[in-house]
């Protein structure tokens, strides 16, 4: 598969009142098209700034981001997101690459009906007229899975519920027919039976479209569900990367298998909280970020790199050796 988007060493520091925060600290991974990857790790450890990076959606006057953030366009050419004016990234986002962000719903205005605020987002994309963007809308809600579309383009925000308000968040990314669909956490604010119904609706519209996904999750049963390939982030690098099934069935970080231990998967007896906390943001630090907590954790951990451990699974553990870990 072609790949569309290839992030290589992508360091992210923003400049605080209280010192410099490494937010990301060296992050690689590709999505290649139509695939859809996680992104997951603890909350705090990068996810979300990762995430805006591509879109370029920091503050420039306070933040520093070096590495690069190749991306294939419909043409073929293949350019840096990093190098790019706020003028050029302003015609990838949407046409090329769109987000729903944490907390989406909170963009919503709140006084505005759905109909409106969609209607403005599909007439900047498209060029439609009023009338032919509020039709486009409308059959946007269908392919999202809403009942009386027309009825709900009326609606205001808070006269909907928050799976209703999130598969409209997901219909205006995805109203330009963006190649690359960036969701953050776009089922943590919900139930689970919406969550359910919002995984397998991304899921649908993925295949449906070819479109790749880079799905950013805390919870290691939304990637089981959705995703072909799985990065795992800590402390603000990708400390194991590789097929989901494979870092899930045979993980090769310490890290991961702790992380898996804590989940819930329906035949663990007793679950495993993960001891200890993440290492201070304000500092630099070298080598595998996970060695301090962890049970086999030592000096030349400081130096760990990188490493192929399977084809395309990678890993910084030191102790990853040949077998699985954990
Ligand atoms: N605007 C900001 N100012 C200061 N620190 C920030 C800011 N945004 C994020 N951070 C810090 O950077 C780290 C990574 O944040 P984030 O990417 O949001 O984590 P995640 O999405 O994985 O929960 C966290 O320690 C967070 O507190
Ligand atoms: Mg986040």
């Amino acid at each position: 598969m072609d790949k569309l988007l290839e992030v290589k060493n992508l360091q992210v520091e923003l400049l605080t009142p209280y010192g410099r925060v490494y937010g990301v600290r060296g992050a690689s991974f590709d999505i290649s098209e139509g695939e859809t990857v996680g992104l997951v790790g603890e909350s705090g450890c990068g996810k979300t700034l990762t995430a805006k990076s591509v879109l370029g959606l920091h503050r420039p006057d306070r933040t520093e981001i070096s590495g690069s953030i190749l991306y294939r366009l419909k043409s073929g050419e293949r350019i840096d997101l990093l190098k790019l004016s706020q003028r050029e990234l302003r015609k990838i986002r949407g046409s090329e690459i769109s987000m729903v962000l944490q907390d989406s719903s909170m963009s919503l205005c709140p006084i505005i009906p759905i109909g409106k605020q969609m209607a403005d987002v599909i007439t900047v994309h498209t060029g439609a007229d009023r009338k032919e963007a509020l039709g486009i809308a409308e059959k946007l809600l269908e392919d999202v899975g809403l009942t009386e579309p027309a009825m709900r383009l009326k609606c205001l925000p808070g006269e909907l519920s928050g799976g209703q308000l999130q598969r409209i968040c997901i219909a205006m990314a995805i109203s330009s027919h963006p190649r690359l669909l960036i969701a953050d956490e776009p089922t943590t604010a919900l139930d689970s039976i919406t969550q359910a119904q919002i995984l397998a609706l991304i899921k649908r519209l993925s295949a449906e479209r070819k479109m790749a996904v880079l799905l950013v999750t805390h919870n290691f049963s939304v990637v089981k569900r959705l995703c072909d390939a799985v990065c795992v982030m800590y402390s603000g690098r990708i400390v194991e990367r590789g097929p989901a099934h494979e870092v899930m069935n045979a993980p090769r970080h310490i890290y991961t298998s702790d992380l898996l231990k804590s989940i819930p998967d329906g035949t663990k007896r007793r679950l495993s909280a993960v001891p200890g906390s993440l290492p201070d943001v304000y500092k630099k630090i070298e080598g595998c970020p996970y060695r301090e907590r962890c049970s086999l954790g030592c000096e030349e951990c400081a130096r760990a790199a990188e490493k192929e451990v399977g084809p395309g699974h990678l890993t910084v553990c030191i102790a990853a050796g040949g077998d699985k870990v954990g």
